[in-house]
């Protein structure tokens, strides 16, 4: 017994609950706690069975994710739960583990360890550590397949994805499921059980007769294609694969191999920064967490193009009723019948039920008028691209909405304080900058105008988050945080198309870097006219003399504006599947030439450093400028909006992990060959190359400076 984990009795029952807010994570003295009230009960005539539990919100999410930064850096010695939990399993009067909220990693491995699980309705079980860069590492991989079974244990353990108690009851991972009081029954279950023998998770093997090569040869190529680039989840299926193959104790022994292997690596560090960022992104420094938070109760959203109609599901979704309007029937109609398409889609996939999508449709009123528009809690608008239509679209809310009402702005590129001038509420005006397809991207970037309140800042995180988005900060800098640093990484992509570099290597060499999808590639699914358009908008601002891409204004011009038309930088087949373009080779070899632009062979190496130090440049000007709060804040955009590879950590921890003074060299010889418009170091990154310094110790400088 300890401060964390306590022990009360209703007759013979002991009860152990733990209680280590907010998830019960497995840290310092959490299982030495759990390990002496067992010990107690177990010694204790009086008591003939044991329930564990935990108390507040959850059962245990884990091991203390904090802890491992320390043994990995040296700090603290690794510490293995082995020994806790088989002491657990050895105790001789039978252990019952009450499970509601989440069993998650070491959770459930905890949980493994008891002789009896049973679980609330809506409780989750899951071993999600791979999604840490790690491995279930307390015996996960060799007691999960003897509950579950081989199959659906390297699913499990080889992608993370948590289960709900009904599928936990029918694969035998639990053994009961309580309504109602879980306390009560878990006590009346544990009365059931005692004076039995209590049965042995390690000591079943019957389940273990499933295993199959088959299983996992499956498993490793659906590994190799949905987690291309990670080795945790191939480590996770070799260690259940040892569970088949050897006894307990030796299969133990090489699941603590393969999860050292995983701790010490730089993915798991990565995949770790990532988890903390992302948790991170929501807490504003000068936005106190009491900000009141304006409840949202109605939405009307303006224009039901690609965007809006992805925002108007968004609402219906999070099970707000959200008005759409359009100006022509026609638009509106199309609108209406996208996202009529995208329900029946998913619901023929298996993910909504008809009832479902049935529900989230009648939340939705089309409408060509601002009728009803007076009383919503929020606008949000995405018509058009384009300074005047936004301000005439803001000025005529502006005449209609309650004056508590929020309005926001999908816009890309503007002004947001210019676009809030035309109102007279620029303290509700910000924006809400989604990202395409905006009812599947999880990102949502906030942008901050000057006058924008704390309280439409804390609405709209809490908007986002019942949305089951990321919402992450941005100042009001042209392109935001994301699409500002896309500007220089799709500048270098195309000046190495012009420099000799094939479509295909730059595409490929970021692919294999581990992007979704090649910068080229991203542009043609993305549109090329789209960027040709805002070119034409900025065009004012483009500095004589500086050196800019020239091949895809070409395309446009030619009407190839990628995949809508068939043909861009690849060529599409119906299919969409893209194929090299001898035109557009030929196309680069000409624009090269009338530029007097010399040709070379390039390294996939130069291309990913040129692409990448790009966006990592960029990013340290946003950061220096305070247009996000945080590199990791960055990290979040690039994870969640742009595909950047999750176990690379995002661009500024890559960046960190190469060294901000190799990053630092490669743009000074950049610069001294391409020129200091294109190439001139960010200020930021000279202050910290210089001094050793790295981003996440500029992130921890500034939260110690608040
Ligand atoms: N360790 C340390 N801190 C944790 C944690 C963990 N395992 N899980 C959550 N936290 C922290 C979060 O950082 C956050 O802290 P903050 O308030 O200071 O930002 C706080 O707990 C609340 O977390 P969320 O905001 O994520 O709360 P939610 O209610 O949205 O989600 C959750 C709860 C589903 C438990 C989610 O936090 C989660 O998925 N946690 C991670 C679970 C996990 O990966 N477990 C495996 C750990 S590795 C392991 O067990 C190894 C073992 O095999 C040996
Ligand atoms: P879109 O062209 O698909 O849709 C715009 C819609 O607005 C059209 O249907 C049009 O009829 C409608 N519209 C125009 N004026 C209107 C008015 N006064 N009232 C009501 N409806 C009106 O454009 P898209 O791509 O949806 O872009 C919208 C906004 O979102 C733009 O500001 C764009 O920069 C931004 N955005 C676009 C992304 C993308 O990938 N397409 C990603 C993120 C932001």
């Amino acid at each position: 017994m300890n401060e964390l984990v306590s022990i009360s009795h209703h007759a013979d029952i002991a009860v152990v609950t733990i209680s280590n807010p907010p998830v019960n994570a497995l840290g310092p003295g959490v299982p030495e706690g759990i390990q002496s009230c067992i010990a107690t009960a177990a010694a204790d005539p009086g008591v003939s069975a044991i329930v564990v539990m935990g108390g507040g919100r959850t059962f245990i999410a884990g091991a203390d994710i904090r802890e491992f930064g320390k043994v990995v850096s040296g700090e603290k010695p690794r510490r293995s739960l082995l020994p806790f939990l088989l002491e657990i399993e050895d105790c001789a009067k039978p252990v019952v583990m009450a499970i509601h909220g989440t069993a998650f990693g070491g959770g459930l491995e905890v949980a493994m360890a008891g002789h009896y699980r049973v679980i609330a309705p809506a409780a989750l079980v899951g071993q999600p550590e791979v999604k840490l860069g790690i491995i279930p590492g307390a015996a996960g991989t060799q007691r999960l397949p003897r509950l579950a079974g081989v199959a659906k244990a390297v699913e499990m353990c080889a992608f993370g994805e948590p289960m709900g108690a009904q599928e936990a009851l029918a694969l035998g991972i639990v053994d009961r499921i309580i309504e109602g009081d879980l306390t009560a029954g878990a006590v009346a279950f544990a009365r059931e059980v005692a004076g039995h023998p209590p049965p042995k998770t390690r000591e079943r093997t019957a389940k273990l007769r499933d295993a199959d090569a088959e299983i996992f040869d499956r498993a490793r190529q659906q590994a190799r294609k949905t987690r291309r680039g990670q080795n945790a989840p191939l480590a996770a299926i070799e260690a259940v694969e040892a569970a088949t193959k050897l006894p307990f104790e030796a299969g133990c022994a090489r699941e603590a191999e393969l999860f050292d292997e995983c701790l010490y690596s730089t993915q798991s560090r990565a995949l770790m920064h990532a988890f903390f960022a992302e948790r991170a992104v929501s807490k504003i420094p000068d936005v106190p967490k009491d900000t009141p938070v304006s409840e949202i109760r109605r939405a009307a959203v303006i224009g039901a193009g690609t965007m809006g109609a992805g925002i108007t599901m968004n609402y219906a979704n999070a099970g707000i009723p959200v008005i759409v309007k359009e100006t022509e029937q026609e638009a509106l109609d199309r609108g209406m019948a996208n996202i009529r398409r995208n329900y029946a889609n998913t619901v023929k996939k298996g993910k909504l039920s008809q009832a479902g999508m049935d529900q989230r449709l009648d939340l939705i009123t089309p409408r060509l008028t601002y009728d009803g528009f007076e009383n919503a809690d929020i606008i949000a608008e995405a018509v058009f691209e384009g300074m005047a239509l936004k301000k005439q679209v803001f000025a005529e809310i502006d005449r209609i909405a309650r004056p508590e009402c929020i309005l926001a702005s999908n816009t890309s590129y503007l002004d947001v304080d210019e676009i809030a001038s035309v109102t007279n509420r620029p303290e509700m005006v910000l924006g809400h900058h989604y990202f395409s397809p905006a009812n599947v991207m999880r990102l949502l970037e906030i942008v901050r105008g000057r006058a924008t309140s704390k309280a439409a800042l804390a609405t709209s995180m809490a908007l986002a988050k019942r949305m089951n988005k990321i919402g992450v900060l941005a100042g009001n800098a042209r392109g935001f945080i994301g699409n500002r640093m896309l500007g220089p990484y799709l500048r270098e992509a195309q000046f190495l198309v012009e420099e000799g570099a094939s479509v295909e290597d730059v595409n490929g060499a970021l692919y294999d870097f581990g992007m979704a999808m090649g910068p080229l590639a991203m542009s043609d699914l993305a549109g090329l006219d789209v960027g040709w358009r805002a070119r034409r908008e900025f065009k004012h601002l483009e500095k004589p003399g500086v050196r800019v891409p020239l091949v895809a204004d070409r395309l446009c011009e030619m009407g190839r504006y990628g995949q809508k038309t068939g043909r861009g930088w690849s060529r599409y087949d119906e299919n969409r599947q893209a194929s090299h373009d001898p035109e557009t080779a030929a196309l680069i070899e000409q624009v090269a030439r009338e530029a007097g632009i010399g040709r070379r062979a390039i390294l996939h190496q130069e291309i990913v450093e040129r692409c990448i130090f790009a966006l990592v440049n960029e990013g340290a000007r946003v950061l220096g400028e305070g247009v996000a709060l945080r590199a990791s804040d960055i990290d979040v955009v690039y994870l969640n909006g742009y595909a950047f590879p999750a176990w690379r950590g995002g661009p500024m921890f890559y960046a960190d992990a190469v060294g901000l003074g190799t990053v630092l060299a490669r743009i000074q010889e950049w610069s001294a060959c391409h020129g200091e418009d294109l190439w001139s170091p960010a200020p930021l990154l000279v202050e910290l190359a210089r001094s050793g310094g790295t981003f996440s110790g500029f992130d921890k400088r500034r939260e110690v400076a608040g």
